[in-house]
């Protein structure tokens, strides 16, 4: 029998908003399911965002859930002053990272929630025995630095062993993707087995986001 999921989750990612209007741009998505924001930091990723200051002003700005993604090096050094200053949800880059255990569990004693980040062509085999220390893993669906790339197909296969790993393991941790995500390319992620759609331009390139984050909502239910 497939096990039923709760239902999908969308996360729009602020990078494809107005920088100088982070406050509205969250304004426009009122009923997404928590607020995306990437932390680049022109090392690990050849870009750059931005960084705790502003993360700081926007948890300042909002109740929304927050769910950071560290683009950076030395993660191991950062992550647990996100988590510090009211970030639900914090992820790592395993590629990046030097002691995943040790900053799963600080970040958890923080009261955020841990996750780790594996880029398209990280495998995840290698971290089954991490998954219980997490929260969350991001399997990102395009190469981490830009919004509005197109979406890779060659993550699927790794999503859907991702996906029984977890199932595996039991428990409530989230799978998230990121990257490419729209109404093309929604429905075969879900089917898949992932539950948290992080979207940028697919949401504030539409003229109504909001309307857009039910879109892919009622997409990916349909599709699970
Ligand atoms: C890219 C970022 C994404 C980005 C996704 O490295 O991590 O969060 O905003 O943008 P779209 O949805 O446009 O691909
Ligand atoms: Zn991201």
């Amino acid at each position: 029998m497939v096990p039923l999921r709760k239902k999908p989750r969308i996360m729009p990612s602020i990078l494809s908003a107005d920088f100088a209007n982070l406050q509205t741009a969250i304004e426009k998505v009122p009923s997404s399911d928590a607020i995306h924001v990437d932390v680049m930091d022109n090392h690990f990723v050849p870009n750059l965002t931005l960084g705790l200051p502003v993360v700081e002003s926007l948890r300042e700005a909002t109740d929304k859930i927050l769910d950071i993604h560290l683009m950076i090096e030395q993660p191991d050094r950062w992550a647990p002053a996100y988590a510090e200053v009211g970030a639900e949800s914090v992820t790592f880059h395993i590629e990046a990272t030097a002691a995943p255990v040790r900053l799963a569990r600080e970040l958890r004693s923080l009261g955020a929630r841990a996750a780790m980040a594996l880029k398209p062509t990280t495998p995840i085999e290698p971290y089954e025995d991490l998954l219980p220390e997490l929260d969350m893993v991001l399997i990102m669906t395009v190469e981490p630095g830009f919004g509005s790339q197109s979406f890779l197909d060659l993550c699927l296969p790794k999503i859907a062993r991702t996906r029984a790993m977890l199932d595996k393991v039991g428990g409530d941790i989230w799978l998230q993707i990121d990257g490419g995500v729209s109404v093309e390319t929604i429905e075969r992620c879900a089917a898949a087995g992932v539950d948290s759609f992080v979207a940028g331009s697919s949401v504030f390139g539409a003229t109504d986001p909001d309307a857009m984050v039910g879109k892919l909502r009622e997409l990916a239910a349909a599709a699970t």
